[in-house]
């Protein structure tokens, strides 16, 4: 590994289940250390910490929660990185992140779309490390539902999932890249890859953001 000049780029892929999120971002780090760049994958639900552990629970339907209870508790799943997050990207390890505080939003309010608004959904999130990048991975609904092991967890039917992708619309506060996801992973892999590369670049005089 070369020495990193600057701090790394806090960059985050979003989308819809089954989009080819975490396929894609296991691709871009090995991509990015292949070229030198120090680079580690974090993933949003961590379901190996104790909060994540009864997430994981909730989304195999194993554990009843309210609305407001798994949403807070996927917030603090974040808050439990944030400290780390922050380390990282200040040694100069680039971070490419599988889902963060968009999915908490956007899944959350797809289920409530009457009675708690957007803002109740981001105010715990206030104060977390702010991406650099968000790159939202399009995909048709009806392209989802298709896919291989959809259906298997809470939040994965046809219906929800359009629902969530309304919300994800919402959320975008122009800033985000929309990429067509409905292609060969590797097409896909050498386009998010060139984004990011520019990310990186751009990100190491930066200071880090913060939510929202
Ligand atoms: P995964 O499929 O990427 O492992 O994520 C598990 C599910 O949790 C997925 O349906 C999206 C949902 N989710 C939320 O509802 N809120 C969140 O904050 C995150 C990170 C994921
Ligand atoms: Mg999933």
């Amino acid at each position: 590994m070369t020495t990193p000049v600057g701090r790394g780029a806090f960059i985050v892929l979003e989308g819809c289940d089954r989009a080819g999120k975490s396929t894609q971002c296991r691709l871009l780090v090995e991509k990015l250390k292949d070229s030198n760049i120090p680079a580690e994958l974090v993933v949003f639900p961590d379901r190996s910490t104790p909060i994540g552990q009864v997430i994981s629970e909730y989304l195999k339907k194993e554990v009843q929660l309210p609305d407001q209870a798994i949403h807070l508790l996927f917030t603090a799943n974040r808050w439990e990185r944030a400290e780390e997050i922050k380390s990282k990207l200040e040694k100069g390890c680039t971070l490419i992140v599988d889902r963060y505080s968009y999915s908490g939003v956007a899944y959350s309010s797809a289920k409530e779309k009457k009675t708690s608004s957007f803002q109740w959904y981001k105010n715990p999130e206030e104060g977390l490390p702010k991406p650099d990048a968000v790159f939202y991975l399009n995909l048709e609904p009806e392209i989802i539902a298709e896919r291989k092991g959809f259906g298997g967890e809470r939040y994965e039917s046809a219906q929800f999932q359009k629902d969530v992708a309304e919300c994800f619309k919402k959320l975008n506060d122009g800033s985000w890249k929309i990429v067509d996801a409905d292609k060969l992973i590797e097409d896909l892999t050498t386009e998010l890859y060139s984004y990011v590369t520019e990310i990186v670049r751009l990100s190491k005089d930066k200071p880090l953001g913060v939510m929202w």
